[in-house]
């Protein structure tokens, strides 16, 4: 059997399915997921055995510069979902359907979640919000789509709540975030993310459904975890919520290397003999 590169685990090359994930919950085998923009660092992840790759709207901030995931494009989506879908072999694919794909009406969201399969090749998409996306959720999922929900801390909805503190602190929020996940389960998500929501409420709400629940920033509890990939490599560092644990400075070490060779050039140390026709 193969070695996974670095680690000396034997590699599993099975292909991640929705059904898949949910055994893993069965079996107690945590779901590790994370963010991918790009092909590249698609082929990376895949090859490392991330069983979810999440083309999330995080795009906007980590890649586009922007403060917030609110103006990312569904057509901007579509691109880097379809290079993510091309560089992942075994890992799910899924992609975030961006701020306002989803939200006018289900037709408008079934049409866009279509998009996200047929055009950029992903095999399941994610939409935030709880009872109130349910109808659109089973829409999407009766015409054979996989949809993940996404409650607790939604980016989406920043300009609602003002702020990216922990939610769910208070009793009445925790209780709708319980209310949410059960009627996302019973509408048909085959997955759910809880963001930045007291570890005590994410292991509940873990334990009370039958589909897996992918923390981030909500305790060790649930099913899985996921994080922002330039997050947890420090290539993204305007702000670090508590929940990031950073597993590589690779921002630093770019710009050591792009420093060395800004040197090597000035220096006329770029290009040698070696590396000249
Ligand atoms: O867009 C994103 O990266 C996400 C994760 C934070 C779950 O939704």
């Amino acid at each position: 059997m193969n070695d996974r590169k670095g680690t000396g685990q034997p590699a599993d090359t099975r292909k991640v399915t929705t059904a898949g994930l949910r055994r893993m919950k069965e079996r107690g085998e945590p779901i590790a997921a994370l963010t991918a923009y790009d092909h590249t660092m698609a082929v990376l992840l895949d090859e490392a055995g991330l069983d979810v790759l999440l083309v999330g709207d995080s795009v906007a901030m980590v890649v586009q510069g922007r403060q917030t995931t609110v103006s990312v494009t569904m057509e901007q989506m579509l691109y880097h979902a379809g290079l993510v879908a091309a560089g992942a072999e075994r890992a799910l694919v899924v992609g975030d359907l961006p701020f306002m794909s989803y939200q006018v009406n289900a037709d408008e969201a079934l049409k866009n979640a279509g998009r996200m399969v047929k055009e950029a090749g992903v095999e399941a998409v994610k939409v935030e919000g709880g009872e109130h996306v349910c109808a659109t959720v089973k829409r999407i999922v009766d015409v054979g789509i996989p949809v993940m929900g996404h409650l607790g801390l939604t980016p989406q909805s920043i300009h609602k709540f003002g702020t990216y503190q922990v939610r769910a602190t208070e009793p009445q929020e925790a209780e709708q975030v319980r209310r949410d996940a059960r009627a996302l389960q019973d509408a048909g998500v085959f997955a759910l993310v809880l963001e930045k929501i007291p570890a005590s409420l994410a292991a509940e709400v873990a334990a009370s459904l039958s589909i897996p629940v992918i923390g981030i920033g909500a305790g060790s509890s649930c099913d899985g975890q996921i994080l922002v990939t330039h997050d947890m490599l420090g290539l993204y560092t305007r702000f670090r919520p508590r929940f990031v644990r950073r597993y590589a400075q690779i921002g630093e070490e770019m710009v050591g290397a792009f420093r060395h060779y800004v040197a090597d050039v000035k220096g006329r140390r770029f290009p040698s003999a070696a590396e000249s026709y």
